[in-house]
């Protein structure tokens, strides 16, 4: 769509202006350690440096999603890079967690739900009533909107998954959650109180610690629901750094109704409204000169 004059910014006009940070990418981080592979029967994971930009990680294709008679979903179609952020943005109600939940199936959950078109998540087809499940979500994290940890120790939130997948060896847990814990930005907080309840940890620090038991069984793709609208500014720093570290070994997708947000932490942006995609460019582009005049009037704080 051409605008305007042409070089017109959004923001140059309007007061709700989304500032953008100097960069959108993510800081130069040392080199982190690599986990080695799982014991069996955990599957490991291959993690080939295929450099940000080269392969789509999930795919979707003309995706409708109808709650019994209600369309809540339309033919959405739009592609995430494999080590790349994908926010996506809209109003509330237009569709953002039904998409999401999606991804992983968690839709499956709810009575009368309907989709059609395709969605390949990971490498599997996530519509088919012969995917797995079971494997789609361990490839397939979710990090929800409310820290949910489970009333157990620390290291037992953690060692969850890798238990459901039939680990048992102790040496090999240990190892593992203290890694899961270091990615998470945790470990140092935590170490000496492995045994306490989850529960008694700040809200940051258990949503850090959801963010750990999500990786422990090493996903590809991690959804995060407004993983920082619960938490206070200082915490949600922390988790937008730990997202901007993350895509070095993640695909990460997550829904914010925080512009900002989205541009401090997102490569690319997608608007949602009324369950119909919008727009989905570059973030950088999306919030400076964004194609569609219902963009523009969204992030320059017309509506929503
Ligand atoms: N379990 C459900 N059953 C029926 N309708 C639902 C259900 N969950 C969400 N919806 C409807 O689908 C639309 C999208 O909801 P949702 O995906 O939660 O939006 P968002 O996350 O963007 O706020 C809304 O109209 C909502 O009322
Ligand atoms: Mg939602």
């Amino acid at each position: 769509m051409t605008r305007p004059g042409g070089e017109t910014r959004v923001n140059d006009h309007h007061p709700h202006q989304v500032s953008l940070p100097s960069s959108l990418q993510a800081p130069q981080a040392e080199a982190g350690e690599q986990a080695p592979p799982l014991a069996a029967p955990v599957p490991p994971v291959a993690a080939p440096e295929i450099a940000p930009g080269t392969a789509a990680k999930l795919s979707v294709r003309d995706f409708s999603l109808y709650y019994g008679p209600t369309q809540a979903l339309k033919r959405v179609t739009f592609d995430v890079l494999e080590h790349s952020v994908a926010a996506i943005i809209g109003p509330s109600g237009c569709g953002k967690s039904t998409l999401l939940r999606s991804f992983n199936r968690m839709n499956d959950l709810i009575p009368g739900v309907r989709t059609e078109g395709e969605l390949n998540v990971a490498g599997l087809d996530a519509r088919s009533p012969a995917t797995d499940v079971v494997d789609l979500r361990r490839r397939v994290g979710m990090v929800f909107q409310r820290p949910n940890p489970f009333p157990k120790s620390i290291f037992d939130n953690v060692a969850f998954g890798l238990r459901l997948l039939g680990l048992r060896d102790r040496a090999e847990l240990e190892g593992r959650v203290e890694r899961s814990l270091r990615k998470a930005a945790l470990w140092e907080e935590v170490r000496d109180r492995l045994d306490r309840s989850a529960l008694q940890l700040s809200g940051g620090q258990q949503q850090r610690l959801c963010i750990a038991r999500c990786m422990a069984v090493e996903p590809e793709i991690i959804l995060m629901d407004e993983p920082a609208s619960a938490l206070d500014p200082t915490a949600t720093a922390r988790i937008e750094e730990l997202v901007l570290d993350l895509k070095r070994s993640y695909t990460i997708v997550v829904v914010t109704h925080n512009m900002q947000q989205a541009a401090r932490i997102s490569d690319r942006t997608a608007f949602l409204l009324n369950g119909e995609l919008i727009e989905y460019d570059e973030t950088r582009r999306m919030f400076t000169s964004p194609r569609e005049k219902l963009t523009e009037d969204y992030i320059t704080g017309r509506f929503g």
